[in-house]
């Protein structure tokens, strides 16, 4: 089928709450109509960012909360286990006010104080609360805010449904994205002087996950493939409640409202790992806690997924708080699980919920060329997608919503200036790179193969829920480097059902699954090199934090033998590290 040619002066990949503000920054800083592509492959308002539900962090009442910027960074970095850059957290607790105003002023229904002003909720690490929300359903009203927004900006023309399988880069620099529009099964060319990737993380290369089938990590397998260096792959945050048996996210909030947690015998176990947090110490600590009590025989078993579980107790929560500012929790367990949170307890487990890696940027949100040295040219990364990194070995809830919104900004007053710059759209390459993919998409679609990739899916997600969970061990952590690579020399033939073109979401299936499968693989790699223990990353065999020698940012680069991998030092500017008690 012919292939279509569309040039645009930026091109940003992805639509949710990163891509949007980019999109939006980028033509309010140009001050004139930029031509401006936004490609998602679902609709728009699908995007993952819609089921953020607690909260955006940041301090807006230091006064009354007794709070400062200064606090904010220090318990960002003190969450993060000490691996996260610290001029990079100071940029995000710095500027994250601002834009929980600016979200303010695109409409989204802040929850208030009876004096007017937003209420902020205790989130876990954070020394005093400062996550504003919107009771519990605080992604959905900042991306209908948003979307709202950008259809008021000519310049962005929103491509809904467009899977992008390449990143095309000539030499070092950027010359377009190669997509398969689902709609019309058409492949397309997507020529830009610049691109934005804000595709979100992979959580789903896990079996139970908090997130939407789409956290397939899409932009940062395309950027690996294209050469472009990772950061920190090893770390994933497990939430802690993940609900039983789907893996449906129960917010943070409710623990946040005041909500216990606790064990078979009813006893609020958090007392034995984090004595002062208790429930709102942070993610990495409470999901350990769970699954300590579990193996030691205080958990509960689900009788059909053979799932263990502990209790999420809200029992004593004022119904009209449950009502008010939880009201998706009421929702989501009365319509799958028939239960009342005033009345029952509700069984809930560690789910795979965030990436903290991801690609490798600057503190500017330039993508990197390698792990030091030189930016990719033309190329910024925003979002959960990319690793600046404000998180390190384990962020805080609420920290990513505010995450997007400060490199949002940034990232898109970054590339407003690039683009009225003296760049040009490189025609040839980009043809030429293009042509060679399209052929690449025809033959996985009409190729024979033997292996369902569903079956592959399948083994992949069961291999890291056993392997690569809250615990790991060493044995473990090579069984599921091993098993990744047998199941890509499978992949290799794997066959596509449907071989229609009309939304063949067979062959997007195949496509993100093909994109899980690399990421998992660096996933397994870089936790099986690093030999200590650090936020998300716990080891049984190394149970200790090693500054000494890990005290390192993680660089993963694919090459003709496999992840080739590297290590680059941690920007320590203001906080040296300590032992990390809560
Ligand atoms: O629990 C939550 O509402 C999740 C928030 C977050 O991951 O920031």
């Amino acid at each position: 089928m012919y292939m279509e040619i569309l040039d645009f002066d930026i091109v940003v990949l992805g639509s949710g709450i990163a891509g949007m503000t980019s999109a939006i920054h980028a033509e309010l800083a140009a001050g004139e109509k930029l031509r401006i592509a936004l490609v998602s492959k679902v609709h728009a308002m699908r995007s993952h960012s819609v089921s953020a539900e607690g909260g955006i962090s940041g301090v807006l009442y230091p006064t009354e909360n007794k709070d400062s910027v200064l606090l904010h960074g220090y318990d960002t970095v003190k969450g993060s286990d000490y691996l996260a850059d610290q001029d990079a957290v100071e940029m995000l607790a710095e500027n994250a006010p601002k834009e929980i105003k600016f979200f303010e002023h695109l409409g989204v229904p802040w929850n208030r104080e009876e004096n007017g002003r937003i209420n902020e909720r205790p989130f876990g690490g954070m020394s005093v609360p400062r996550t504003a929300f919107a009771a519990d359903k605080t992604g959905f009203f900042m991306m209908r805010a948003l979307y709202d927004e950008i259809t008021l900006h000519k310049g962005v023309e929103i491509f809904h449904e467009y899977i992008v399988t390449a990143l095309l880069m000539d030499r070092g620099r950027f010359v377009g994205l190669h997509a398969i529009g689902l709609k019309s099964g058409r492949q397309v060319l997507f020529r830009a002087k610049s691109c934005v990737i804000a595709t979100g993380g992979f959580a789903r290369i896990y079996g139970f996950a908090t997130t939407s089938y789409s956290s397939t990590g899409d932009g940062i397998a395309l950027a690996y493939r294209a050469g472009l260096p990772l950061k920190d792959m090893e770390f994933v945050q497990f939430h802690p409640t993940g609900l039983i048996p789907s893996g449906i996210l129960i917010t943070e909030a409710a623990r946040g409202e005041g909500a216990y947690l606790r064990n078979s015998k009813g006893e609020r176990f958090m007392e034995r790992y984090a004595k002062s947090k208790m429930e709102l110490a942070p993610r990495d600590i409470v999901a350990r806690a769970i699954i300590s009590e579990i193996e030691a025989g205080r958990g509960l078993r689900n009788k059909e997924s053979g799932l263990e579980y502990v209790h999420l107790d809200l029992t004593h929560l004022d119904s009209r708080k449950i009502d008010e500012k939880l009201p998706m929790v009421r929702d989501i367990t009365t319509k799958m699980l028939h239960l009342d949170p005033s009345k029952d307890l509700i069984p809930i487990r560690p789910a795979s919920h965030f990436t903290m890696g991801g690609i490798h940027t600057n503190i500017n949100g330039e993508v990197m060329a390698g792990p030091s040295g030189k930016t990719a040219d033309g190329i910024w990364a925003v979002g959960e997608c990319a690793c600046v990194s404000v998180h390190g070995a384990n962020r805080l809830g609420s920290n990513s919503l505010s995450q997007c919104a400060v490199w949002g900004r940034i990232v898109g007053t970054a590339i407003a200036k690039h683009a009225k710059g003296s760049w040009k759209i490189t025609t040839e390459a980009a043809r030429e790179l293009s042509a060679e993919e399209e052929n690449r998409i025809t033959d996985l679609t009409e190729r024979k193969g033997s292996e369902d990739p569903y079956e592959i899916m399948k083994e992949m997600q069961a291999t890291l829920d056993k392997n690569l969970y809250v615990y790991k061990t060493v044995a473990g952590m090579k069984r599921a480097i091993k098993e990744m690579r047998k199941l890509r020399s499978r992949y290799a033939d794997i066959y596509i059902k449907d071989k229609g073109s009309v939304y063949n979401t067979n062959l997007r299936d195949a496509i993100e699954i093909g994109n899980m499968l690399e990421l998992a693989g660096v996933v397994a790699e870089c936790a099986a090199a690093r030999k200590e223990s650090r936020g998300s990353h716990y080891v049984l065999e190394y149970p200790e934090r090693n500054d000494k020698k890990w005290m390192k940012h993680t660089i993963a680069q694919r090459s003709i033998r496999g992840t080739r991998i590297s290590y680059i030092p941690v920007r320590i500017n203001k906080w040296r590290p300590e032992k990390r008690v809560y």
